[in-house]
């Protein structure tokens, strides 16, 4: 698209309304063969609550922003797809469990608050590389995410259903509920740092490192304690917890666009933040659309096809007024390209003077498929990535803003590599995931741990990094 169609859009915010994508180009998107069914659900989802506020969505907006400059960190993590067969309360808990641990270890490497951003209640509609999959000479439409059809393979199950937007909508609420209580509710207490190392990862190599700062972050609460400071306040009680998703499914990102009644601006309020995925980044397509009128804070995944020109196109129309914590850019080169694509994109929407968040997702562009067919990622590749990428940062003087990684709770046995070793042969135990490999709850520990690491020798030896 040339820079005065992108100028053209962006002046003409008027022109945007929730249905405003409808009509366009529209990647990825599912054909329901009961279009009235689908609209009867719409109308339904149109009238049921938010899940979000805007009030909080704006809040991570502001935190967003201190991470463009390096003043926090983003964590973002969570499954690939999550899933209805999976909604229960102990895959909730144990992966916001590791994501606090991931959080504490960060923060002592990264020295600045960690903003805490779930892939959960609503990452559930998936881009995939094909319309179509072929078993035994049978063709059907593929997989797209619980949202839309479902993954056993057969003609019925494989059908785009409406009715699993409302499904979706109960399941984000229903999580999203158990996410708040957490975070609000006394079980994100750091004083209650120890207890959230129970589990597999209590035998795990790692268990000793973890305990380790535990009990430092113990002595300090109980120091502070004895010279009168308070450790009983919010920020040690409680946590701020964000979700996230990729707008994928748009008829049901549109139905829970709400005006907030404060501003009078549209917000998404299917979630805090929402993405577009490196396969429905078009500036002139359906996706960019919709997010360009929503006031939420927006991620662009940003992949090896992506250019300069495009990119600053997005943020022309995404961004227009340069708003700080509005644009995430979510970098998945993979190990291989992040030194060689990574510089001319950071360059040039610094040139541009972009205030922009960087966050490295070091998965999708590390996916392999084993001799056996098996989709995993290398322990190895995923960390050569955020290597290169906070290595891209320092030769160019700016700040790394986070991370976002997919991964699970569980003891899952999907990507290879790790303090355990995983190997191809490993990969058939636990091989769990409905769509992309994740790291499990101590693989994604031993990431953390590392991650700080490089944060702390990036600091010590006086570079930007932190
Ligand atoms: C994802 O985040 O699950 C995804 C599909 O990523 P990308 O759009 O970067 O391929
Ligand atoms: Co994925």
């Amino acid at each position: 698209m040339n820079a005065s169609l992108a100028q053209k859009i962006a002046a003409d915010p008027r022109s945007w309304s929730p249905a405003s994508w409808r009509g366009l180009p529209a990647r990825q998107a599912p054909t329901y063969p009961d279009q009235a069914a689908a609209e009867s659900v719409e109308a339904r989802l149109r009238r049921y609550p938010p899940l979000v506020f805007a009030g909080e969505a704006r809040r991570l907006k502001q935190q967003l922003a201190l991470a463009s400059e390096g003043r926090a960190f983003v964590l973002q993590g969570g499954a690939c797809a999550e899933s209805f067969g999976e909604f229960t309360a102990d895959i909730i808990r144990d992966t916001f469990r590791v994501l606090l641990q991931m959080a504490v270890v960060l923060t002592f490497g990264a020295k600045v608050p960690v903003i805490k951003l779930g892939r959960m209640a609503g990452q559930f509609a998936k881009p995939r590389s094909a319309d179509t999959e072929t078993r035994g000479g049978e063709t059907l439409p593929c997989y797209r995410g619980d949202i839309i059809n479902g993954p056993d393979f057969n003609a019925a199950s494989r059908n785009a259903d409406p009715l699993r937007m409302e499904t979706g909508y109960f399941q984000s609420a229903g999580t999203l509920n158990l996410l708040r209580a957490f975070a609000s509710g006394g079980y994100a207490n750091l004083h209650q740092v120890h207890r959230w190392n129970l589990g597999f990862v209590a035998r795990s190599p790692l268990a000793a490192a973890y305990q380790d700062l535990a009990q430092r972050i113990d002595e300090t609460l109980g120091f502070m304690g004895a010279c009168g400071l308070t450790p009983n306040a919010p920020q040690i009680n409680e946590t701020e917890f964000y979700t996230g998703h990729e707008a994928l499914l748009l008829p049901y990102e549109q139905a829970l666009t709400r005006v907030d009644s404060t501003t009078g601006d549209w917000y998404g309020c299917s979630a805090h933040f929402l993405w577009v995925g490196d396969r429905t980044r078009q500036a002139d397509g359906a996706h960019i659309e919709f997010l360009r009128g929503v006031h939420n804070p927006i991620g662009i995944k940003v992949g090896p096809t992506s250019t300069a020109d495009e990119l600053l196109d997005l943020l022309d129309i995404l961004n227009p007024e340069d708003e700080a914590g509005r644009i995430t850019l979510i970098s998945r080169m993979g190990a291989a390209k992040v030194r060689t694509h990574l510089p001319p994109l950071l360059r040039a929407v610094r040139t541009a003077g972009r205030r922009v968040t960087w966050l490295v997702d070091p998965m999708h562009g590390n996916t392999i498929s084993t001799a056996a067919k098996v989709k995993t990622r290398s322990f190895d590749a995923i960390l050569a990535e955020v290597r290169g990428f906070f290595d891209v940062f320092a030769a160019e003087g700016a700040r790394p803003g986070g991370v976002h990684v997919e991964m699970t709770g569980q003891d899952v046995t999907e990507c290879v590599g790790g303090a355990h070793r995983l190997t191809e042969a490993d990969l058939g135990a636990r091989y769990e995931t409905f769509c992309d490999p994740r790291l499990n709850a101590e693989q994604s520990l031993e990431l953390a741990f590392l991650i700080a690491g490089e944060l702390t020798s990036r600091r010590l030896a006086g570079g930007p990094a932190a």
